[in-house]
């Protein structure tokens, strides 16, 4: 199973697919990685030596115009499966509707608690005693796809926003990489 990876931010979890991936029987590939900006984990690419590229969102003066741009890129690679893994984006329904149903998500929350693009902040401000972690296939709502994965994480007295998103992100990785091998392996299907 070939992979893209489209990120905006420190990538740590693309780094968890590259090494992952670097296993010769992990059944899928990153092909390519994508970003909407000069990510810093943009990095992770160069240092395991698979191609890249940037789409600035802010060179385009729509974000339709943006998503025919970076669906351009991603025809180059033609992947079986288009992995955001913190892309702070939401895509075109075009870009949605190009590729859908392989395209997941990550999600530092247990969808449907706390969707969109501040799940952790948001659960620390709801003063709940857990949150968790989802990967969801991408539809053209807001974090509402099908629920691929997801699992309860407790939030802690004194967890600030970093901490508990720190505490988060080791079982994203964990979830990613599960769904992406079964997924690879035809145990999970994605088609509606
Ligand atoms: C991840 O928690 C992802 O789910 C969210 O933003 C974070 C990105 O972290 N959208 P990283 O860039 O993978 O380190």
């Amino acid at each position: 199973l070939t992979l893209a990876v489209l990120i905006s931010g420190t990538g740590s979890n693309l780094r968890a697919l590259l090494e992952a991936a670097a296993h010769p029987d992990f059944p899928a590939r990153v092909v390519a990685v994508g970003a909407d900006r000069e990510a810093d984990g943009l990095a992770h690419a160069e240092e395991f030596g698979i191609p890249s590229f940037t789409v600035p969102y802010a060179a385009f003066p729509t974000r339709e115009a943006w998503g025919d741009e970076l669906a351009a890129q991603l025809d180059v690679w033609q992947p079986d499966l288009i992995v955001l893994s913190g892309l702070m984006r939401l895509l075109p329904a075009a870009v949605v509707a190009r590729y859908a149903p392989h395209i997941i998500n990550t999600h530092p929350a247990y969808l449907p608690e706390f969707p969109g693009a501040h799940g952790v902040r948001d659960a620390l401000a709801a003063s709940v005693s857990q949150t968790g972690a989802s990967v969801i296939v991408v539809d053209d709502g807001v974090d509402s796809g099908p629920i691929l994965a997801q699992e309860r994480i407790p939030v802690l007295p004194g967890d600030t926003e970093a901490t508990l998103h720190e505490r988060i992100k080791p079982v994203e990785r964990r979830l990613l990489i599960d769904v992406v091998q079964r997924i690879a392996r035809g145990e999970l299907e994605l088609a509606p």
